[in-house]
Order: structure tokens, then C-alpha cells, then sequence
């Protein structure tokens, strides 16, 4: 059973880089699902653009073996797998070049009247040669979208530079820029929990409040993506952008209506109050980390390739908000590879109870704590102080109350990927769930600094042992304040 779909307009959806990895793991089975739900309507087009010497045939064998391989064999019988790569087609191309473009002007010849969605799937220095190329060959419709892929820059420099490259081709309402966790269902029920019910919107402030913890925590190393990851590091591959945006959909005002600009203004304000860390206020508020060698496999250092690499593949943050609703409720931040196990969730903890009216052997009151759960078994959990069950007098102990969403809305249900969302909200033209230009640069601006001083004098990365929560001074970073972190995996 998977959730119930609406069908989409008709549309063209052309991916460059459409034999790529992320084509191949991800928006391939993507679409595939979306059809065999019956979402994509009759003529979609699914078109292939790269390099590689392949027709039709070849890139509809390629197709089959991406759904092969990373669809599971239960969830796609031959004839559904038929019929979906019965609608995919390849063109030729080279960014670089004119080689190939006007093939793949002729497959979208007389189609003008559908959407039609460009996804670069491909590195961003092909960004802007696609865009030149695209209007070259006057592909641009009225129903044109261009979906952009991270990495969006490496500071705020470079994001400025292709936020200009883009903007020179494009109109902002036709740019999707993906950031995957938007995509996750938890982050869109973190929404509707805060702004479908008026449960908790009175208690989401400081006064109510103790502290935020957002956790992804993945248990992979960073393994064959060595090099390409010691360029970036952790700030860079996942704070700058899924763990800032899960911080602004928790902190953020209510939007006047769900639409993509008044979602994104209020994000926006989110960013923009972040407090600085600068110089040396870094040493107090970030901790960086690199695995050490493990029975599992080798350390960070001997998979960057580097020896000497001052990369970090773990952060942990103390953040400050600047704003009324906010101000004296830390946000502690923390990602890493390597760790005990995966996961990401975002852990609301209330402040304790202002006065206990039991007596001390009845035990201590926790803190309430609201867990949203994003992976893996998304769900939202409130812990609440109840009575222990049983004969014996009052004693207190801390219960969760779980909403599993697989529980309850069906055991069998799939929860569709990330991708899924996100190529579907393209095609309907809905930019909520993507990143707006000034977003971008704003999350840039604050990191911006915090890079400059690990770069020039902060403290490097301490060593952390493989399947481990991360180093000692990421937990130093709470215990100084009198607080914890939830254990990762809990
Ligand atoms: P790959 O290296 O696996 O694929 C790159 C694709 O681009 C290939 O299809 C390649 O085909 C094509 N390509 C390369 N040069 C050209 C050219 N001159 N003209 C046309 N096509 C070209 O990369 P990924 O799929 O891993 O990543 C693609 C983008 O997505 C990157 O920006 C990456 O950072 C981003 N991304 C990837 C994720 C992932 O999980 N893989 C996750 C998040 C973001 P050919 O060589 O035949 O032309
Ligand atoms: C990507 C990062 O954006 O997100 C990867 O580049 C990371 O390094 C991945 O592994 C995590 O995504 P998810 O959905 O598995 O949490």
C-alpha cells in the first residue's frame, strides 16, 4: 500500500546527468514509483541527458538495472518495470559543447504546452554552460522549471556567483532548489504538529522551552567519497544546508498561509537572527571531530586521503536565536559519520515541572520531551512524567506516547522517498519544500565566518572513536550547561 496520489499535469522531465549515481539511487526509482502509483499522467516523458555513446535502448536497459538495483524485487514486478521504461527516452549532450542539443530539441519539439522540468544532476560547474545552452537552443517554455542540485556554493561568495548564473537564465519562480531533508514526511509533519494543531504553538517558546537538539547521525564512513568529501566537510555537505533547515522550520513564526514565499520569508527571519560565531567564539560553541580507526574499517584521516586533513566529518553546535520567541533557548546541533547508529530527529525539551508536589522518594520530575523522529521509523514521540503502574504507592516514572506513522496509517505503508516529493512538487509548480536564493546566501553568511576561524586558528577536530555518539567535547558542550544529549539511537 503506499499513500494516495493525485495525478500531476502532463509534463517533460529532462535529468543531465541522467547516468549518473544520484539518477541511477535515487530519481530514477523516484519516477518509478510515482508511476506505478498511478501519479504520472499519460505521454510523461522522462528523458536521459549525458556524454555516455547510448540510445533509447541502451538508456531504457540502463534504467531497468538502476530499478534493479536499488528498488527492492517485492516492490516491482516486470510489467510495472516495462511499462516505466517503455517512457523513458536519451539524448546526447554535452554541456560543454553544442554536441547533442538539437536531438534533444527535436524529442521536445511540438511539447511546448506541458511542463517541462530540466533536473542538473551533474557537478555545478555545468550549471551555468546548461542554462546558456538551454536558451540557446530555445528549449525555455512558459512552464520551464530548472531543478538545482547541492552543493550550492562553498561559501557565501561562490552561492552569490551561482545564484547569479542562475538568475541571469531563469526567474527565482522557475528555480527548485533541492535540499533532500525537505522532502523527508517527518519535516512536513513537523509543520502540520506546530500549525494544525493549537497544542503546542503556545508552549513553542523560552518560556516554555529548555533547549532544541537536532541530530543526524549517520553510522557510514565516508568511504569511497574520500576526496570529494575533504573538500567539504561536515559544515559544508550537511549543516550549511539540512541541519539549518531543520533548525528554521522548528524556530521559525508562523507563515501567514502554507504558500512557497510566506514559508520561506519566515525561514529567511529564522536565519537571519542566528546569532554569530566568530573568532573565538568558536572554540567555545562548535566541536569538530574525525573517526579514528575502527574494527569496522580505517580511520577519516586514511579515507580523505589525507594525513594531515583538518576536514571534519562530525559537528557539533551550540546556536543562539535572536528573537523574542527564542532568546535564552539554545538550538545544540550535531551531525556526524561514523556514529552509533543512524539517526536524525529534532528533540523539543520542555522545562521541568516550576514545583514538585510529590515528595523526593517518589522520583524526579523530567523535563517533557516532544522527539520528532525523521529517521529511521519516522514518528513523533512526547515523553510524559505519569504514574509507574502497579500497587506500591505514588512513585513517577517517564513514558513515551508514540505516534508511529506506519502504525497508524497502515503497517505495509511506504513511506515514499524523499525524491519523490520533490520531483512531484516541481511538476505541480510548488516551491515550498525547496530553497529560495536569499536562503541560501543567508545560511552561507553565518557559516561563512565559523569556516574562516576553523580555517585560521579554532581548535581541530578531535578524534572520535568509529560507533560512538562523537567526541568528548560534544558532550562537554551540553554538560557545561547543566544538560545532555539525548543518546543517539535512543
Ligand atoms: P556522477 O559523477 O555519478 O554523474 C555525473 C553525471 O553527469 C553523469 O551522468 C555524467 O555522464 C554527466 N556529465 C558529466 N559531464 C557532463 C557534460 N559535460 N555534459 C553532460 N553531462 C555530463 O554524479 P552524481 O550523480 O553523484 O551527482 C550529480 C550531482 O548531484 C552533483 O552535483 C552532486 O554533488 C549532487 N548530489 C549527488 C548526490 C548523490 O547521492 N550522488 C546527493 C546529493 C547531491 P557522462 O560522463 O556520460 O557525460
Ligand atoms: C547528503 C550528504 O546531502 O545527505 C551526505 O551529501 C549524507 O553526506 C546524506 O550522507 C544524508 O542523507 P540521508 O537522507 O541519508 O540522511
Amino acid at each position: 500500500m503506499v499513500a494516495k496520489t493525485v495525478p500531476v499535469d502532463p509534463f517533460d522531465l529532462v535529468v543531465f546527468g541522467g547516468t549518473g549515481d544520484l539518477a541511477a539511487r535515487k530519481l530514477l526509482p523516484g519516477l518509478f514509483h510515482r508511476f506505478q502509483s498511478g501519479q504520472l499522467p499519460e505521454g510523461a516523458k522522462i528523458i536521459g541527458a549525458a556524454r555516455g555513446e547510448m540510445d533509447t535502448k541502451g538508456f531504457q536497459a540502463h534504467t531497468r538495472k538502476a530499478i534493479e538495483t536499488f528498488v527492492a524485487k517485492a516492490d516491482r514486478p516486470k510489467a510495472d518495470v516495462d511499462a516505466f521504461v517503455a517512457i523513458v527516452d536519451y539524448a546526447r549532450v554535452d554541456a560543454m559543447s553544442n554536441a547533442g542539443w538539437s536531438d534533444l530539441a527535436k524529442l521536445l519539439k511540438g511539447r511546448e504546452d506541458r511542463v517541462r522540468a530540466f533536473y542538473l544532476s551533474v557537478a555545478p560547474r555545468f550549471f551555468g554552460p546548461i542554462c546558456d545552452q538551454i536558451g540557446a537552443a530555445g528549449l525555455v517554455t512558459p512552464l520551464t522549471r530548472l531543478v538545482v542540485e547541492k552543493p550550492l556554493g562553498r561559501d557565501l561568495e561562490s552561492a552569490r556567483a551561482l545564484n547569479k548564473q542562475l538568475s541571469d537564465a531563469f526567474d527565482e519562480s522557475q528555480l527548485y532548489r533541492i535540499d533532500h531533508y525537505l522532502g523527508k514526511e517527518t519535516v512536513q509533519n513537523l509543520m502540520a504538529l506546530r500549525f494544525a494543531n493549537a497544542l503546542f504553538e503556545p508552549l513553542w517558546n523560552s518560556h516554555h522551552i529548555d533547549h532544541v537538539q537536532i541530530t543526524a547521525a549517520e553510522s557510514v564512513p565516508v568511504g569511497t567519497r574520500g576526496g570529494y568529501y575533504d573538500q567539504n566537510g561536515a559544515m559544508r555537505d550537511m549543516v550549511q544546508n539540512h541541519l539549518m533547515q531543520l533548525l528554521c522550520l522548528t524556530a521559525m513564526e508562523p507563515p501567514a498561509k502554507f504558500d512557497s514565499d510566506a514559508v520561506r520569508d519566515e525561514k529567511l527571519k529564522v536565519l537571519k537572527a542566528l546569532t554569530p560565531i566568530t573568532g573565538t567564539d568558536v572554540d567555545r560553541d562548535v566541536v569538530r571531530g574525525q573517526y579514528a580507526e575502527g574494527p569496522d574499517g580505517p580511520s577519516y584521516l586514511t579515507e580523505a586521503g589525507d594525513p594531515t586533513s583538518k576536514t571534519e566529518c562530525f559537528v557539533a553546535m551550540k546556536i543562539g536565536i535572536d528573537n523574542w520567541r527564542w532568546a535564552g533557548t539554545p538550538f545544540y546541533i550535531r551531525t556526524g559519520k561514523r556514529l552509533r547508529t543512524r539517526v536524525s530527529e529534532i528533540v523539543i525539551r520542555f522545562k521541568d515541572a516550576p514545583h514538585s508536589i510529590f515528595d523526593a522518594q517518589v522520583g524526579g520530575l523530567k523535563g517533557n520531551e516532544l522527539v520528532i523522529r525523521l529517521q529511521p521509523d519516522e514518528g513523533i514521540q512526547l515523553r510524559l512524567n505519569i504514574k509507574d503502574p502497579g500497587p506500591g504507592g505514588m512513585r513517577i516514572a517517564s513514558a513515551p506516547l508514540d505516534m508511529s506513522f506506519a502504525e497508524d496509517l497502515g503497517r505495509d505503508i511506504r513511506m515514499p522517498d524523499a525524491y519523490e516529493r520533490l520531483l512531484m512538487d516541481v511538476v505541480r509548480g510548488d516551491q515550498t519544500l525547496f530553497m529560495r536564493g536569499d536562503e541560501v546566501e543567508a545560511a552561507w553568511a553565518w557559516i561563512d565566518p565559523i569556516m574562516e576561524a576553523c580555517d585560521h586558528g579554532a581548535a581541530a577536530p578531535q578524534t572520535y572513536a568509529a560507533g560512538s555518539d562523537g567526541p568528548s567535547d560534544s558532550l562537554m558542550l551540553m554538560h557545561r550547561d547543566g544538560r545532555r544529549w539525548r543518546e543517539i539511537g535512543a
